[in-house]
């Protein structure tokens, strides 16, 4: 059976990538919910009823599990998701803890990028207040980068414009680590890097989700061997033309090159 990777449009791609390499030997399904992104400037309603019917669209297809590729869904829904379906389902949430953690060692503070919606979600504050205690995170929402990469806008120059004018009012020498928590930001990693100054980190939760995901499909006695062949669907479609899945594979091509 297939693992489901789930995410309102292509930045699910940068978890499935780690997947891939972690985890080889199995098959995928990935879904972009490409009609209602960006899910990040929507209200929590709206956002958690395209995700159930993204969801109950994908369990129909059987999948042996299921990743929440996106900060935003699993801020929203990933508790009412685990109590709906059998299946071991997985989320991401940004990597507020080893970025505290490393304020031990260089003392300076996170910034956390992310969407509007995961930033103000009940769920994120509550991971901030349980981890901040010296009250070092600072907070940015980054709507604009979601919109870039779904047109495929990575390298443009506007990019950087956009981050220049948004980043203004950090000074940015403070930070030690920037805390990439949206699965769309990770396609910026090289604009971000020259912005930032030299030494600081960049970090994701994608990593640490698909060894998660190994370690539930090995405890589950779920791994198999398969090809690695991966399917994808937006909003309920099965991608068949050749320049989307062309596209599919440039993005995870692309990831290679982070
Ligand atoms: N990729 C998603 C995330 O990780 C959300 C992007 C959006 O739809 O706004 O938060």
């Amino acid at each position: 059976m297939r693992i489901g990777f789930f995410d309102s449009g292509i930045g699910g791609i940068t978890v499935l990538h780690q997947a891939l390499k972690l985890l080889p030997n199995e098959d995928y399904l990935f879904y972009a919910d490409t009609q209602n992104v960006p899910y990040g400037e929507k209200t929590k309603d709206e956002v958690k009823q395209y995700i159930f019917q993204a969801v109950q669209f994908i369990a129909d297809q059987q999948v042996k599990a299921l990743v929440i590729a996106c900060n935003t869904a699993t801020s929203v829904a990933i508790e009412e998701l685990r109590e709906r379906y059998a299946f071991p389902i997985l989320g991401i949430e940004p990597a507020v803890k080893p970025a505290v953690q490393k304020w031990e060692i260089d003392r300076k503070k996170v910034l956390v990028l992310a969407t509007n919606l995961t930033l103000k979600e009940e769920k994120f504050n509550n991971l901030v207040k349980r981890l901040d205690h010296q009250d070092i995170v600072n907070c940015l929402a980054l709507p604009g980068l979601v919109e870039f990469a779904e047109r495929h806008q990575f390298n443009e120059e506007i990019v950087g414009s956009y981050l220049r004018q948004e980043l203004s009012r950090f000074d940015l020498c403070q930070y030690g680590t920037v805390v990439l928590g949206c699965t769309h930001f990770p396609y910026f990693t090289g604009v971000l890097r020259d912005l930032f100054p030299e030494g600081t980190d960049l970090i994701s939760g994608s990593l640490g989700t698909a060894r998660n995901l190994k370690r539930i499909l090995e405890n589950n006695d779920l791994l198999e061997s398969a090809s690695g062949n991966i399917v994808f669907y937006q909003s309920g479609v099965r991608v068949e033309d050749a320049a989307t899945l062309e596209r599919y594979g440039q993005l995870l091509a692309m990831m290679d090159e982070r």
